[in-house]
């Protein structure tokens, strides 16, 4: 007779997440139930719900995530698998700044594994690790669609373009001692909780911010002023390392002795176009 398995020797089960105390219970369900009211289906407000939590502790604690399976009639194992999957979401306390060092690939050749390298040297911690002081928690982050200002510092998701690893010391320095910085661009810092719950949907109505102004630089906007007519394309060649730029010649005036600008532009063969590749049988194989 074989013995069935009992969930101890599994593993340990797990007990129930510990609950809010009544007042921040009372007071995140409110706020949750404005959110998940802007939401055709309450499952859809999963995401920001994270967030709100997250400015409750610093974190998504198994509490925050039971109160939102409950709030939203899910399985802890389904708000699990969300929180788990996406990195904004904390899983364990944290320094109050976050320094997000981005270390793509533009980012990482134009300064950022630099700037890391330094960071981590400087402050004696590893990527998602935190000083002993719980000031600050240096990641590695990925790319935040600001190459055009690489390598950039995100410091509680506000962009510090343009770094240095002197620079990046620096900020992280006024951090610690608590000196005021300020952001490249966009609104003025704050702290990582209230950052969260502007995430959570809930306006950010600092003077500074409302007036916050600043957002993508002309690299990342020219693609939309293409759009609207507002610039002309300015078609370039890349140049092998050392020589300068040449104009490339417009699409409609094709290079002398070259049919097409590229292979790219060259019509691809098909089977419609390919009789020796048909896609379908040959009339051999049909007979
Ligand atoms: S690679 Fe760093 S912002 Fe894009």
């Amino acid at each position: 007779m074989t013995e069935a398995r009992s969930e101890v020797s599994l593993g340990m089960p797990q007990l129930p997440a510990p609950a809010y105390p009544a007042e921040v219970r009372a007071r995140l369900e409110a706020d949750a139930k404005e959110v998940i009211a802007r939401y055709p289906g309450s499952r859809s407000a999963l995401l920001p719900l994270l967030h709100l939590v997250q400015s409750e502790e610093g974190f998504v604690s198994r509490t925050g995530m039971a109160f939102c399976a409950e709030l939203l009639g899910l399985t802890t194992a389904e708000v699990t698998a969300v929180a788990t999957f996406y990195t904004m979401y904390r899983r364990k306390p944290s320094g109050d700044y976050q320094v997000g060092v981005c270390t793509n690939t533009l980012c990482a050749v134009m300064g950022g594994d630099a700037i890391f390298d330094r960071l981590k040297e400087h402050l004696g911690v590893g990527n998602d690790e935190t000083t002993e002081d719980g000031k600050v928690t240096l990641e590695h982050i990925e790319c935040n669609a600001a190459c055009d200002f690489a390598p950039v510092v995100m410091v509680n998701w506000e962009f510090f373009d343009n770094q240095t690893p002197e620079s990046a010391t620096r900020l992280v320095d006024d951090l610690i001692a608590g000196r005021t910085v300020e952001p490249t661009r966009g609104a003025p810092l704050c702290s990582y909780k209230d950052t969260a719950r502007i995430l959570a949907g809930f306006p950010d109505e600092r003077p500074g911010a409302v007036a916050a102004t600043g957002g993508a630089g002309p690299a990342s906007l020219i693609g939309l002023k293409l759009a609207k007519g507002e610039a002309t394309p300015q078609p370039r060649v890349v140049s092998p390392r050392g020589e300068a730029p040449r104009d490339a010649a417009p699409r409609d005036e094709p290079q002398k002795g070259a049919e097409h600008l590229s292979s790219h532009d060259a019509p691809q063969e098909t089977s419609a176009s390919d009789p020796d590749n048909p896609a379908g049988p040959t009339a051999e194989e049909g007979e």
